[in-house]
């Protein structure tokens, strides 16, 4: 099935992506002090409200400052929020690039929520910024991760891998890396 685009949406045959607001404080909250959607990267851990606002305020901002962001993503047809995949602009190695991001409540695991929201969305990011490169940075025991970077279309880029804030990230790229 063809994704559905709008300016403020993304649709998948399964899937509705809109912008975050405020009113998924609750669900930033709830994904970010479970432990085991955090258990690869501690360092996004969130254990109070403060810290959960100060979070979506940044995701909120850089829609504004960027016009591409993170989405927050449900079922079609029940708005109830359990996960966002998105993109950041930062730099690696100097370059600018799109950083890829999912995070999804464990309830929804297994079933192919974030491959499907991921494809979509770096679809969607390499149409409205072809300059930019879509890149994951995947710790090296999250296999799952690993996958859903490959399956939305990424190739592991050896040479790229650098030290984040959790300790080594594997680097994956869109096609074209080289050439953007
Ligand atoms: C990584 C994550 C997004 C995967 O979500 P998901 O909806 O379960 O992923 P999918 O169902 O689309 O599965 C993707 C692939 O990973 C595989 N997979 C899923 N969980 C796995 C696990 N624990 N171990 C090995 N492979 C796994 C699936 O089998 C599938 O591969 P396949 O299509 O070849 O069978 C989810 O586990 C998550 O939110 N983790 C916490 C946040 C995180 O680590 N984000 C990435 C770094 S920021």
């Amino acid at each position: 099935m063809k994704p559905e685009r709008a300016n403020d949406e993304l649709r998948t045959a399964r899937l509705a992506l809109r912008h975050p607001v405020a009113s998924d404080l609750e669900a930033v909250l709830r994904i970010h002090r479970t432990p085991e959607a955090v258990s690869h990267n501690p360092s996004d851990a969130i254990e109070g409200q403060a810290g959960a606002e100060l979070l979506l305020q940044r995701w909120i901002d850089h829609w504004h400052r960027h016009a591409v962001g993170y989405w927050a993503v449900s079922w079609r047809g029940d708005p109830s929020v359990f996960g966002f995949c998105g993109i950041k602009v930062m730099s690696l190695h100097d370059r600018p690039v799109a950083n890829l991001f999912y995070r999804f409540d464990p309830c929804v695991w297994g079933r192919g929520v974030a491959s499907e929201a991921a494809s979509v969305v770096v679809e969607w990011a390499l149409a409205r910024s072809p300059a930019l490169p879509v890149i994951a940075r995947v710790r090296p025991d999250n296999v799952a991760s690993a996958r859903v970077a490959t399956k939305a279309g990424l190739s592991r880029a050896e040479g790229l891998d650098t030290l984040g804030e959790d300790g080594l990230d594997r680097i994956f790229v869109s096609p074209g890396w080289q050439q953007i």
